[in-house]
């Protein structure tokens, strides 16, 4: 069946700003809050919607996720799988990831952690110091995030590895793809900084094995989504001594709960999934982009590659 152009957006974004932003960027569309006519709306942008919304919506004809991680989504049983899920590509994020990544690969290369433990005991004890040169990164995951997270911390000194499913090429990164090149890479990794999605194939993948591949003392940073890191795994490795590190904004239940181990240990920092955080305003530039494509007839960019889970 032909679908008519689209003219109603019900949003869901979990402040009426973003309401006001799609409606003055998309004036020929109608812009609602709540689906109290269902059979009147054709697209739906949202994060996290109430369990079921979707199917409560016969005429959908394209869904917008107010990020860039969709795995959210894809685990819906109310989300056909026939219509096109849409995700944020960049849209402001990867910058703000690029300082994320930051904030772990200084707090290793100076020591942050352990002269905050110094400072605990009044101790005046400098540390060896660690050049970029001598501080090796790996960014796991080279996609619109991790490639421009990678490159820019190889622009700023630091020997930067980069792996993905697909070979890549990112100017100034060491490249590799598959599972093969995971170890060897690990072993050669002094902060690691994972930026993949949460897929069947990444879930766990940041396992006990994993990550004591890593050499002593290696800091992790995640910023992916928590499923992809075994939490008991690391607290151990750390614990041994093994791992010297982690600075953390996601975890496999959120938010994390207050009686999680991870929040007292002295080598973990927490962040509250903040990392790179949607901007209203680049997203509704993003997505009124998109759905005017859709409204002409043309491929709509973001479309997620459902087989893949990403
Ligand atoms: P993306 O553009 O889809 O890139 C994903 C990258 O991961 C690609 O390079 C892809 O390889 C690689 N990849 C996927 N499956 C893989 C596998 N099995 N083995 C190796 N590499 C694999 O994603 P993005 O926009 O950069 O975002 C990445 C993730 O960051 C999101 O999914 C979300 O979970 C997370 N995120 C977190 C925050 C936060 O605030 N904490 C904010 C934004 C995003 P190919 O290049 O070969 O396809
Ligand atoms: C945030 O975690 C996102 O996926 O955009």
């Amino acid at each position: 069946m032909q679908s008519s152009a689209p003219r109603t957006l019900l949003v869901r974004g979990g402040d009426p700003r973003w309401n006001a932003l799609f409606a003055a960027a998309l004036p020929g569309l109608r812009v609602v809050a709540a689906p109290d006519d269902a059979e009147s709306i054709d697209l739906f942008a949202g994060w996290n919607p109430e369990p079921g919304l979707f199917a409560r919506l016969p005429r959908l004809q394209a869904v917008f996720a107010l990020g860039a991680g969709v795995d959210a989504f894809l685990r819906r049983p109310d989300l056909p799988g026939s219509l096109p899920l849409v995700r944020l590509l960049d849209a402001g994020m990867a910058e703000q990831m690029i300082e994320y990544a930051l904030l772990g690969v200084l707090a290793w290369q100076r020591h942050l952690l352990r002269y905050e433990a110094l400072q605990q005991q009044h101790a005046w004890q400098p540390q060896a110091p660690r050049t970029r040169a001598g501080t090796r990164v790996a960014v796991l995951g080279l996609g619109e995030i991790g490639a421009q997270v990678a490159r820019a911390l190889s622009g700023l000194g630091y020997p930067v590895a980069g792996w993905s499913r697909t070979l890549r090429d990112v100017p100034g990164v060491r490249c590799s793809a598959g599972l093969p090149a995971l170890g060897p890479l690990l072993e050669a990794t002094d902060v690691l900084v994972n930026l993949l999605p949460s897929t069947a194939d990444t879930r766990g993948l940041l396992d006990h094995a994993r990550l004591a591949q890593l050499p002593s003392g290696a800091l992790v940073v995640n910023a992916a989504r928590g499923d992809q890191l075994d939490a008991e795994a690391l607290l151990s490795l750390l614990d041994d001594g093994r791992l010297g590190g982690a600075l953390l904004d996601v975890f496999a239940s959120e938010p994390l709960p207050p009686e999680h181990p991870l929040w007292r240990h002295p080598q973990v920092r927490i962040t509250p999934h903040v990392a790179a955080v949607t901007l209203p305003e680049r997203a509704v530039e993003q997505i009124a982009a998109n759905i005017l494509r859709l409204q002409r007839g043309e491929a709509m960019h973001g479309i997620v590659d459902r087989a893949r889970g990403y």
